[in-house]
């Protein structure tokens, strides 16, 4: 049964490839508000969980509800427009464009209205508005001018939270927001993700175990394609099997 209340309710979701269960009958609920990380080995099927959530894989098998509706046969679009958004494991921006350039595409990418770059800012105010509004709100309001290819790696990781925020988003998908990211930048990503909006849920996708605990109080693990563990931080870390397979003996 779904639960209205959760924001994400995942029955029975596998995905084969050739063979290959890369999710594996994954039951998960998360719900509205909620911040949980997902942690798991390389291969373990976090990115494919993610791109099944978001409709760009479609499922071999199982269900997935957003916020109480079924969406399993759902376009991508229609996913969004339900308030879904998700990053990218790997850099989604538009390299010679401004950072708030990409943002004003992303803003209106989520409106029916036409839109044209080069016609210039006086046209499109609420535009403008929302886009300088997600740079601020991920610290790049003073880098609005620069093209995202001068920016550093960790400024265009949180350029891509900040197009991920352009359609107001009610459940966020983030794919290793620090992977690459020096420990200072690891650091800022990690105080920048904090202080979002509390009504958002938040999925994380995350290597560092430091940054999944300091984001989110509960843990998903992953592993082979299959929930292996599923408890508070502390629960999780503690647990030997998770120990065994996902932190390591180092
Ligand atoms: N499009 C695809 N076609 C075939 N196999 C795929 C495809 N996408 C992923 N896989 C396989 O599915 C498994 C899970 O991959 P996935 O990228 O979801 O893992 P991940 O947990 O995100 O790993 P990482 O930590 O390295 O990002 C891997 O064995 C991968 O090779
Ligand atoms: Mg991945």
């Amino acid at each position: 049964m779904t639960d209205p209340a959760a924001a994400l309710s995942l029955t029975g979701l596998s995905k084969e490839f050739g063979g290959l269960l890369a999710v594996d009958r994954v039951s998960l609920t998360i719900g509205a508000g909620e911040r949980r990380a997902i942690i798991g080995p390389n291969g373990a099927g976090k990115t494919t969980l993610f791109s099944l959530i978001s409709g760009e894989t479609k499922p071999s098998d199982g269900h997935i509800a957003l916020f109480g509706r079924d969406v399993t046969r759902y376009a991508p679009h229609r996913r969004a427009s339900l308030g879904l958004a998700r990053t990218y494991q790997i850099t989604n921006l538009f390299p010679r464009l401004t950072a708030l350039e990409n943002c004003l595409l992303a803003v209106q990418a989520l409106t029916p209205a036409k839109f044209h770059l080069h016609r210039g800012l006086h046209r499109y105010p609420a535009f403008y508005e929302r886009a300088r509004r997600v740079l601020e709100a991920v610290g790049l309001a003073d880098r609005e001018g620069a093209a995202v290819r001068n920016l550093s790696h960790g400024e265009q990781r949180q350029l891509e939270i900040a197009l991920a925020l352009a359609g107001s988003p009610r459940l966020l998908l983030l794919d290793e927001p620090t992977a690459g990211l020096s420990p200072a930048e690891s650091h800022a990503m990690t105080a920048l993700l904090k202080e979002l909006d509390p009504a958002i849920t938040l999925l994380v996708i995350e290597h560092d175990m430091d940054v999944a605990f300091a984001l989110t109080d509960r843990i998903t693990v992953l592993h082979y394609g299959k929930v292996v563990a599923d408890g508070l931080a502390h629960e999780v870390k503690a647990s030997a099997l998770v120990q065994e397979i996902y932190l390591g003996a180092s």
